[in-house]
């Protein structure tokens, strides 16, 4: 991986920024590479790894002209190895993010820990509340009335790093989990364009343990509203003030 500020810029008297380069792991569909790959702005998709060398993504990549490998992690007879090869991969690309848009691979603390604050993962959950699998079926289980897509930093603990920014949508009587993770898709995309297009701008960044925006600690993740407005939160001296 490189670090942004050492990358080179382009032809000779080139000033400009350089543009953020992507390292996104998938593990299927890839619906949410897509989107990346259709929004190029402030970043650029540079690699795409899959551990599923079935995985329909991979074609969305080539077809993008995008280099791709597959780290098979059927092939590796302990995970550690599996995440060695992956370590290896991403460091010796060009990548200055690394986005999981639907890897479904769960990574080790010592993995993790070598590119915390430089890795996000889409979950698709209004986080803290269900994290892990079958994120769908749980909010209806639980009778929520709002159900949504969060993008965070990954720490070690599993769907547990700080929380950049979510999407929000009303579940509603008829929704099934299918319905909901249908209706949600769409709304997940526009959440990870969004928020790997402020990385481009260089508007957010990890310090602490902390998700900063702007260059203020966020005291709660971002909302997006549908149609790509942001609202922020409230400064903490603002939100206690009585109206
Ligand atoms: C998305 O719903 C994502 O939230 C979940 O897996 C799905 C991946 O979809 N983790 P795609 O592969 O990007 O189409």
């Amino acid at each position: 991986m490189t670090d942004r500020r050492a990358a080179p810029t382009g032809a000779a008297g080139d000033t400009a920024a350089p543009r953020l380069t992507l390292a996104v792991l998938i593990s299927g569909r890839g619906s949410n590479l897509q989107a990346l790959l259709r929004h190029r702005g402030d970043y650029e998709v540079t690699l795409v790894i899959s551990n599923n060398p079935e995985a329909e993504g991979l074609d969305h990549a080539r077809r993008a002209g995008v280099e791709t490998a597959v780290i098979d992690h059927r092939t590796f007879a302990e995970r550690t190895d599996f995440e060695h090869a992956l370590a290896d991969r991403l460091s010796r690309s060009n990548a200055q993010l690394i986005v999981l848009a639907g890897f479904m691979r769960i990574l080790g603390a010592d993995f993790v820990t070598r590119f915390v604050g430089g890795m996000i993962n889409l979950h698709p959950s209004l986080l803290p509340a269900f994290r892990g699998l079958r994120t769908h079926e749980r909010a209806l289980e639980a009778g929520v009335k709002e159900h949504g897509a969060s993008v965070h930093f990954v720490t070690p603990e599993l769907d547990g790093g700080p929380v950049i920014a979510q999407i929000t949508l009303s579940v509603e009587h008829k929704d099934t989990p299918q319905s909901l993770a249908s209706r949600l898709l769409p709304l997940e995309h526009q959440l990870l364009v969004a928020v790997v297009g402020w990385f481009g701008e260089e508007r957010v960044f990890y310090a602490n343990g902390q998700v900063c925006f702007d260059g203020e600690p966020l005291s709660q993740p971002l909302r997006l509203a549908e149609g790509g407005a942001v609202d922020r939160p409230l400064p903490r001296a603002d939100s206690s003030r009585g109206s």
